[in-house]
């Protein structure tokens, strides 16, 4: 059984948790985004102690983790806000915190098929974001009403447009009279924001937002008043956008309108108020 559709639950409705089977990194406290309960590939939000110390056993799972605050230390890699790593399956590396972390992480078992090279000598992949240049580069500018810019994390190692990104939209963007055909992908498209908001035809996003979306899904059109940025992942097929014939218009304020499965929905705060908290 695949993931469910969720869109969107914001991170700060969910409660602190013990981590799923498949998630073994350690002691540590977790927010479970979406989990595929069959193969135990999942996303999560992980809350690492202060004095965290673990050695990762082997695993088939790859690891990406996004540091959204604190410090991490990956054997020798140093990371702290904003740094990105991927840790390939079937290395065992030490984590440590001095201070404790909140980190963004995702637990997938990649197609190790579409890797050059033996993947027991793929190297741990750490990246500090902010050095990377933004890009226009490949952006249907049938969506650039929205002013977006982007910076590729993690190549899925296939022609497919299969990746990590982060993707930043431009502040009081919308469409035309606030209305647009909808897109949507042959891909499944995951998504954590970041910062900022977007406004979309379910309500309005806000930092701690999130969605897992599986492929053919129509979405949008989208807008934003402060700007927003994201980090997205395009898995499991080709990323492009294809359109409906039907417009649907967008509005700031616009009840939400959720599509979440069951277990979720006991979590949904109707009164919830923006916040900087996770
Ligand atoms: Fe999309």
């Amino acid at each position: 059984m695949a993931r469910p559709h969720i869109e969107f639950i914001q991170s700060q409705w969910l409660h602190w948790e013990t981590l799923p089977q498949n998630a073994n990194i350690g002691p540590v406290r977790c927010k479970i985004l979406s989990i595929d309960q069959n193969s135990g590939e999942c996303s999560l939000l992980i809350n690492f102690p202060r004095g965290f110390q673990h050695q990762l056993p082997h695993s088939l799972m790859w690891q990406e983790h996004y540091v959204l605050e604190g410090d991490l230390s990956i054997d020798d890699h140093d990371l702290d806000a904003d740094c990105y790593v991927v840790v390939p399956q079937n290395k065992s590396p030490l984590i440590t915190s001095d201070i404790g972390a909140v980190t963004l992480s995702f637990f997938s078992l990649q197609d190790v098929s579409v890797h050059d090279q033996n993947v027991e000598s793929l190297p741990i992949h750490v990246t500090y974001t902010p050095d990377i240049p933004w890009s226009e580069e490949g952006i249907d500018p049938d969506v650039q009403y929205l002013r977006l810019s982007h910076k590729t994390l993690w190549n899925h190692g296939k022609d497919t447009g299969e990746r990590t990104i982060l993707l930043s939209m431009g502040a009081q963007t919308h469409p035309p009279d606030w209305q647009l055909p909808q897109l949507f992908h042959p891909c499944i498209e995951e998504a954590y924001l970041l910062g900022g908001d977007i406004i979309t035809e379910r309500g309005t996003m806000h930092q701690g937002a999130y969605f897992w979306r599986p492929p053919l899904i129509p979405h949008g059109p989208f807008g934003s008043r402060m700007g927003s940025l994201s980090l997205i992942r395009l898995t499991e097929g080709t990323h492009e956008n294809l359109w409906t014939d039907d417009t649907v218009s967008i509005d700031p304020h616009r009840a939400y309108n959720l599509a979440l499965p069951k277990e979720l929905r006991r979590w949904v705060v109707s009164d919830w108020v923006p916040s900087n908290a996770y």
